[in-house]
């Protein structure tokens, strides 16, 4: 099927809304992105791309980081990761700390920022070297050689990370952290700090939509089961208290980040990646979450 008139439409079709919403303003450097940058990037299992808009343009993954990192060390934690983090949707916004105390330290999901801190500790205790082994991972995925880590943006995000540092400590008085808190918050904050394009994410979330099969490196990224489980934790969770409504408009497994990237897949048909950096009051991109609703509406497609 030829995706590019398609995906050109909806694009039009957005920009005529006018959709506004704010950009994240925690960190100065996320703030100073040009609202105006809107791309689109599907891939489908023939390997075909199409692309509208800054689709080839880096822009900050944020918490999209978080599924890759989850990938990483999850065939390998499968039974002890259940002990540490949980899988059902928290209602809450990602960076709560309200559930933790309730629930002994053990987080809803490894989506929230609590539940990522918890598989970033997981994932420096099994690799010894967690950031050369992040980017080899979505250099593998995503086929290219460069992954950017945005320097001013890491230091940034160390430097506002009281918040997390606040999950870690919190999730540590009930023996759910091994490694030290400021490690843990080094290598998070590096996660969140890399930099892909929608062309990029798209190809790097080809092994969702395949059976945990990377058509890029050619090598099984995760089993099938695993797979299925990361969609149904992506389809659940995703959009933090905004999972739901997601669900419910567009249908389909994806993962967003604060700096106005979404990615999806429709297991068997497409991975998606769309960024517009204007984000609703959850933090998820408001033109990118229009885009996948309109898109999956007109091609009548979704999981359900
Ligand atoms: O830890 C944080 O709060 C940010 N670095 C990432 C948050 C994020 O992307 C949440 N997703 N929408």
């Amino acid at each position: 099927m030829d995706y590019q008139s398609l995906i050109e439409e909806v694009y039009e079709e957005v920009q005529q809304l006018n959709l506004r919403g704010k950009l994240a303003d925690y960190i100065p450097e996320l703030s100073r992105v040009d609202p105006a940058n809107y791309g689109i990037c599907l891939i489908d299992m023939e390997g075909n791309v199409f692309g509208t808009g800054q689709y080839q343009k880096g822009f900050s993954i944020q918490s999209i980081s978080k599924v890759f990192t989850l990938s990483m060390v999850y065939d390998q934690m499968k039974g002890n990761l259940r002990k540490r983090v949980n899988v059902e949707p928290s209602g809450d916004p990602f960076n709560s700390l309200i559930q933790l105390e309730h629930e002994d330290g053990i987080p809803r999901n490894p989506f929230i920022n609590a539940g990522a801190l918890v598989i970033t500790d997981a994932l420096i205790s099994l690799f010894p070297q967690p950031e050369a082994a992040i980017k080899k991972f979505i250099r593998e995925i995503s086929c290219e050689n460069v992954v950017t880590v945005n320097q001013e943006v890491h230091q940034s995000e160390m430097a506002h990370s009281s918040r997390n540092r606040a999950l870690a400590n919190f999730m540590k008085s009930y023996n759910n952290m091994d490694n030290p808190i400021d490690r843990v918050i080094e290598v998070y904050t590096y996660h969140c700090s890399i930099e892909m394009s929608c062309f990029e994410l798209a190809k790097a979330f080809q092994y969702f939509c395949n059976n945990g099969y990377s058509p890029y490196c050619k090598r099984q990224i995760l089993d099938g089961s695993s797979t299925k489980r990361i969609n149904a934790m992506m389809l659940t969770c995703g959009f933090y208290d905004e999972a739901g409504e997601f669900a419910y408009k567009v249908g389909l497994p994806g993962k967003s980040g604060v700096g106005g990237g979404v990615a999806a897949v429709l297991p068997g048909r497409f991975s998606i990646a769309v960024w517009s950096p204007e984000l609703n009051p959850k933090g998820n991109s408001v033109k990118a979450i229009k885009t996948l609703e309109l898109l999956t509406d007109k091609l009548k497609v979704s999981l359900f």
